[in-house]
């Protein structure tokens, strides 16, 4: 199956950053969120990482013309009616997810393949919100996407063999190394990183040392590029909150809890950079 047509669901921080590298890739992009405001804000920072990128010489300007000419942008899901694969990176909640696989399965081609870039939403839950399950797998890339090598690839139960091969393909086409993971709760990546940002938050709960210390430890200690809470930060508290309760309902273990100072992050909108405060504050 050739991908010629490829719709990326959300322009947030993880959407724009795929639709980046679909496009780079030659791929023709349909970029959907659900506010013009969305897009535009998305279409702005894909602009302004290849501006960079042509300023650096790691990309040459008529590059960077082509891959934004080959970005449409979209506020109706109709407009995936001609999308040859679709990956949905909307926000984090199953009820928002499931809906959006729906209307998609009804408005998409049936050769179409349909990819959840959930980070811990079971990918077999998803697929059968749809009459396509064996057209339905896991797309998972790591933020910032531009950047990182990583694709996690997850089967669900009836995800056919096609549909997987496909997924690696493109992954590999867009410049990313797929790793293949089976669809249990936070698949492989999660299941080890968030386990780990959660201790770092208990202990700042626990008044073990600072957000400072602890990332310092981390980073000079074990050589991680950044420590988990600036880490946690990154990827956002409320997804970060998201994904451990996932584990925790997921595999009814009380190793997984969140940390109850998470939640408090949470609940006042300390949502990490995307809100400007966070472990650190960004203002
Ligand atoms: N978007 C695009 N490019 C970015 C970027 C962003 N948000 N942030 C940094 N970069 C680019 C920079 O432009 C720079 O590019 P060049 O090499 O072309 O100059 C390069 O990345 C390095 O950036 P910096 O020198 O500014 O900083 P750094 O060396 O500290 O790297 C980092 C920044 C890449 C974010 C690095 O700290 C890192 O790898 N951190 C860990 C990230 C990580 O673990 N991500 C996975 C999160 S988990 C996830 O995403 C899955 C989930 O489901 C939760």
């Amino acid at each position: 199956m050739k991908v010629r047509t490829f719709g990326v669901i959300g322009a947030g921080q993880m959407g724009n950053g795929i639709a980046q590298v679909a496009a780079m890739s030659g791929i023709r992009v349909i970029m959907n969120d659900i506010k013009e405001e969305f897009v535009q804000r998305g279409l702005k920072n894909i602009d302004g990482l290849l501006t960079k990128s042509v300023e650096k010489g790691k990309t040459s300007a008529d590059e960077r013309a082509a891959a934004l000419e080959r970005i449409q942008l979209s506020t109706s899901l109709r407009d995936m009616e001609v999308a040859d694969y679709v990956v949905e990176a909307a926000t984090e909640n199953e009820p928002i997810k499931f809906k959006i696989f729906q209307d998609l399965d009804t408005i998409c081609p049936p050769h179409a393949i349909l990819a959840s870039n959930t980070s811990s939403i079971p990918i077999g839950r998803i697929a059968f919100q749809t009459r396509r399950p064996d057209k339905v797998i896991g797309m998972h890339f790591m933020n910032p996407v531009p950047v990182m090598k990583l694709v996690e690839v997850i089967r669900g139960l009836a995800t056919s063999e096609e549909t997987f091969q496909v997924t690696r393909d493109l992954s590999v086409k867009f410049g990313k190394t797929p790793a293949e993971a089976n669809d249990f709760p936070g698949f492989i990546a999660n299941r080890i990183l968030l386990p780990m940002i959660n201790e770092a938050v208990y202990c700042v709960y626990h008044g073990v040392g600072t957000p400072e210390s602890i990332d310092t430890v981390m980073k000079l200690g074990m050589n991680h590029p950044m420590g988990p809470l600036a880490l946690a930060d990154l990827i956002g508290l409320d997804t970060c909150l998201a994904i451990m309760e996932t584990l925790y309902e997921g595999f009814c273990d009380p190793k997984y809890r969140p940390c109850p100072l998470l939640k408090k992050y949470v609940e006042v909108g300390w949502y990490g950079r995307k809100s400007g405060r966070g472990f650190y504050d960004y203002q």
